[in-house]
């Protein structure tokens, strides 16, 4: 009702104004109109009057006979009076109602009708010539009453007031229905964005709320997501990122809820050594790097391929080992492969096929059916264990990697509320590189079961989409970084990975001068020795052929460091199974081999090479021995090695040379940047690094350090958690909406 009075009160208030300014205008068009009439009435009157008037007036007797036909005429209800006045301009006949006070027309302008307000009332006075033969006789003035037209104008006075509030009723009722039907929409459709409905950032979303609700729910849109960003802009700007928040975000924003990990390589590999003893062993990966510090801050179930030759041995009945052994905080769900299945699933689809595919290096990918059929059958396996593993409806899973491409698909149909996030640690190609794996649809559908979707960059993020563009019917929304393919949007977001801060290796650490030191000392190479590293799995991505020509090149060019520079070359053998590793092993030996012929001699060796697997403590004692690291990647997601000798070198000393086609070239930008196809290049950023006085070097590796510590591993984790939090709040926001409409519904 307030509302309608809102419509009504002034409405009514604008008519009655306009109905207040019209009366006196209707009333003097009324009067003008009357006046005219009478004029035109006199006018008749006097011509009909004409000939009778002018015999009578030259008649004799004619006061009689002249009194006479006007008392006749007067009989008229209008007219009030005649008179007729001598050419003298003197009164000669009048009815008895003639009013004294009216005088005879003495010019034209008194002939023309006028009004005249006397005691008799108001009166319209109008005289018109009586002529004979071109002779004036005289003037016959007419006097109407005009009361009549006083009665008419107050008559007219009440029929636009009612007009205008007949008008006022059925405006104000029209302007109250429509009022009404709108209001309605529009609670019904601002109840539907406050509910979040609206809210989701798509354009779905969007097509629910009423047309003119569509700018307000926008805004909103774009309010939430600046809130959301500012958010987390602030989380992560004002926070120190370490185990503490990462478990607070789990505690607070999750409410605890259940955190599972897939991945192919598990963090703790039980090996039965020649003696029959088991040794636990942790593997080269950077998966394993940045997520093992993670699950120790959250708990949960860490979902695995058991590879190891003990694994089996060390597990219990449900397949699970608690870890780390020596404080173990989260355990892993260990899943047996039979040796075809390994075979097929890892080194054939994942290492021969995608690996290759994505990584722009130049090696041809394999694609077998029969390998593509056991990837299939190992990520449902993988699938049912994470759907056995789960404890509630809605766990988040976090998914790893190109290993289970189609596992988030497969989740889905299972635990359709769960929060799959899938990261994608290596790049993703452009879509023509894409465009020739035979199952390219197949793999892109299983991704999109994901809720979110990761990549180290945004460049591959760019790349996701234009590949989904090009070959599912997905509707790709890059406002919002969305993409809907039947199901649930996924949100694909750039998540740059990261290590540890501090990392925990270096706890252990000795100063630098005593890792200089020892280092030298185990490698057999004079005190004074000066080193560059590298640090790798024995990958053809990695560039180690185009290091070892660079060193070759700088020996070349600035023979000054022969006999005093040596490159330390650390690979960890990795999928060597597989022709292209065997190749490239033999090819980096052969490389170094010749290259300490051309340049060795006895008790120095340019290259030194060593192929085995190095702990966590050995790697980080030689970043800290060394004058710098090469990370000269042909083509990387985003390695790690650099992060890891960045927080290694706690002396602000050492320089980070590294290839521009690392995903962590975009966030070093203090390092020296290469582009490792370039042999001179390198050999030239070698030369600088060596030569680069300690007070660039300071400067460089201290903004290094910084951002390593801002962007550490727990904040890569954080946001994506963060990121499934805010998703999951949503959905819920959803549903209680919902559950409140069918509930009013049902009412
Ligand atoms: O770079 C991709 C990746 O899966 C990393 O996450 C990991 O460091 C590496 O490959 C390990 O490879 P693999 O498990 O085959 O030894």
């Amino acid at each position: 009702m307030r509302l309608s009075l809102r419509f009504i009160v002034p409405l009514g208030l604008a008519l009655a104004a306009i109905a207040y300014a019209v009366v006196p205008l209707v009333d003097r068009l009324t009067l003008q109109w009357f006046v005219r009439d009478l004029e035109i009435r006199a006018a008749t009157i006097a011509n009909a009057a004409q000939e009778p008037l002018a015999t009578l007036v030259r008649e004799p007797r004619a006061k009689s006979k002249v009194s006479g036909y006007l008392n006749r005429l007067v009989t008229d209800e209008r007219i009030f009076a005649i008179g007729f006045c001598d050419p003298a301009g003197k009164l000669a006949y009048a009815t008895a109602t003639f009013p004294p006070a009216l005088a005879c027309p003495r010019s034209e302008g008194e002939r023309r009708g006028r009004l005249e307000q006397l005691a008799e009332g108001p009166l319209h006075v109008s005289a018109n010539p009586i002529a004979a033969d071109g002779e004036v006789l005289g003037d016959l003035v007419i006097v109407h009453d005009m009361s009549f037209v006083q009665r008419r104008s107050d008559d007219t006075k009440k029929y636009v007031v009612w007009l205008f509030a007949a008008i006022a009723a059925v405006v104000a009722l029209i302007t109250v229905i429509i009022a009404e039907i709108s209001w309605r929409g529009w609670v019904a459709g601002i109840k539907r964005i406050i509910s979040g409905e609206a809210l989701l950032g798509t354009r779905e979303s969007l097509k629910v709320t009423a047309p003119e609700l569509r700018p307000i729910a926008r805004d909103l849109q774009a309010l939430v997501r600046d809130l959301e960003a500012e958010r987390h802009a602030r989380d992560e700007s004002q926070v120190t990122w370490g185990p503490e928040t990462l478990r607070g975000v789990l505690r607070d924003d999750l409410k605890g809820d259940e955190v599972l990990i897939v991945s192919n390589r598990e963090p703790y590999i039980h090996v039965r050594r020649k003696d029959k003893v088991i040794e636990i062993q942790r593997p080269a990966s950077g998966l394993v790097t940045a997520l093992e510090p993670v699950m120790r801050a959250c708990s949960g179930t860490w979902i695995a391929h058991g590879a190891g030759s003990a694994d089996r041995d060390t597990v219990d009945e449900r397949d699970h080992v608690m870890v780390p052994p020596e404080k173990p905080a989260y355990r892993i769900r260990r899943v047996w492969l039979s040796k075809e299945e390994e075979q097929g699933y890892y080194y054939g689809f994942a290492n021969e096929g995608l690996w290759p595919l994505c990584h722009i290096a130049h090696t041809r990918p394999v694609f077998r059916a029969q390998d593509w059929e056991h990837y299939k059958a190992v990520n449902r396996r993988f699938a049912d264990v994470v759907v056995g593993e789960a404890r509630t409806e809605d766990p988040i899973i976090l998914v790893q990697d190109y290993h289970f491409a189609l596992l988030p698909r497969m989740v889905r149909e299972q635990l359709p509320r769960a929060t799959i996030i899938a990261f994608w640690h290596i790049p993703w190609p452009n879509p023509e590189a894409f465009g020739i794996l035979p199952w390219r649809e197949e793999v892109l559908e299983g991704m999109l079961g994901s809720s979110i979707l990761g990549f180290h960059t945004q460049f591959h993020c760019n790349n996701f989409f234009d590949t989904v563009d090009r070959f599912l019917e997905a509707r790709v929304d890059r406002e919002t970084f969305t993409i809907s393919h039947g199901g649930d949007p996924t949100e694909v977001r750039r998540y740059p990975i990261s290590i540890e801060w501090p990392p925990a290796a270096l706890a252990t650490q000795p100063p630098v001068a005593e890792c200089r030191r020892a280092l030298r000392e185990r490698l057999g190479l004079p005190a004074d020795a000066v080193l560059g590293v590298g640090v790798d799995r024995l990958d053809y991505t990695k560039g180690i052929l185009e290091r070892f020509m660079a060193v070759e090149r700088l020996l070349e060019v600035e023979p000054r460091w022969v006999g005093k520079f040596s490159f330390v070359q650390a690979a960890a053998p990795s999928r060597s199974s597989i022709d292209e590793y065997q190749n490239l092993d033999a090819r980096v030996r052969a490389l170094a081999e010749r290259i300490n012929g051309r340049f060795g001699f006895a008790g120095y060796q340019p290259i030194v090479l060593r192929i085995e697997h190095h702990d966590a403590a050995q790697v980080y004692e030689m970043y800290r021995a060394a004058e710098f690291c090469c990370v000269s990647s042909l083509h990387d997601g985003m390695n790690l090695v650099a992060k890891e000798f960045v927080a290694a070198r706690d002396d602000l000393q050492g320089v980070l040379i590294l290839s521009q086609f690392t995903g962590a070239a975009r966030e070093l930008v203090e390092a020296l940047a290469v582009n490792p196809y370039d042999i001179e290049q390198s050999a030239a950023a070698m030369h600088l690094a060596l030569t680069m006085p300690p007070a660039e070097q300071r400067a460089r590796m201290r903004s290094m350090r910084g951002l390593v510590q801002d962007f550490n591993v727990y904040r890569w984790a954080g946001r994506m958690l963060l990121d499934a939090a805010r998703m999951r709040n949503r959905r819920r926001v959803l549903s209680r909406a919902r559950a409140a409409r069918r509930e009013a519904g049902a009412a």
